[in-house]
């Protein structure tokens, strides 16, 4: 299977709570390597840019002001099957649909304070990868 990369950020509640570690474990633990990371505190700019394909639903700004309301880590982890073994690793965007074990079940406290975001595609993720980081920061 190939090698991917996905883009990946730990949102301002998991920051908030010092879970920063926990989730890498998780990552690290299950075949995903972080080859590139920084914390930032997004502007409300970047946020609403980085949303925009959610820009005409009704939790878009709710969504803008969460993302802004605290540091976030953002983030680039390699592996085989990136893209999708990140998303069985968080779980369901709604943790209370989450599976027992996946990140948003064990720390999400809602839909929108769901702990982490992971591209949806490999497209996706190589779009959400160049809007964060240059090349020369990534390090596999
Ligand atoms: P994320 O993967 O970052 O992508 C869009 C985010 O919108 C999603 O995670 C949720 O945190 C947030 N969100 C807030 N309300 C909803 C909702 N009703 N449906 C889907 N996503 C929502």
């Amino acid at each position: 299977m190939a090698i991917e990369r996905t883009f990946s950020i730990i949102k301002p509640d998991a920051t908030r709570r010092n879970l920063t570690g926990k989730i890498n474990a998780i990552f690290e633990e299950n075949g995903l390597r972080i080859v590139a990371q920084k914390r930032i505190w997004m502007s409300r700019a970047h946020a609403k840019e980085f949303y925009k394909v959610h820009a005409a639903r009704p939790f878009y700004n709710d969504l803008v002001d969460f993302m802004v309301s605290g540091p976030v880590v953002v983030q680039v982890l390699e592996g085989e099957n990136a893209v999708a073994r990140n998303r069985e690793l968080m779980g369901a965007t709604n943790p209370a649909n989450a599976a027992d074990g996946t990140i948003r079940k064990l720390f999400a406290e809602s839909i929108e304070a769901n702990s982490v975001h992971g591209s949806d595609s490999p497209e996706n993720a190589a779009i959400e990868i160049a809007y964060f980081f240059a090349g020369n920061e990534i390090v596999g």
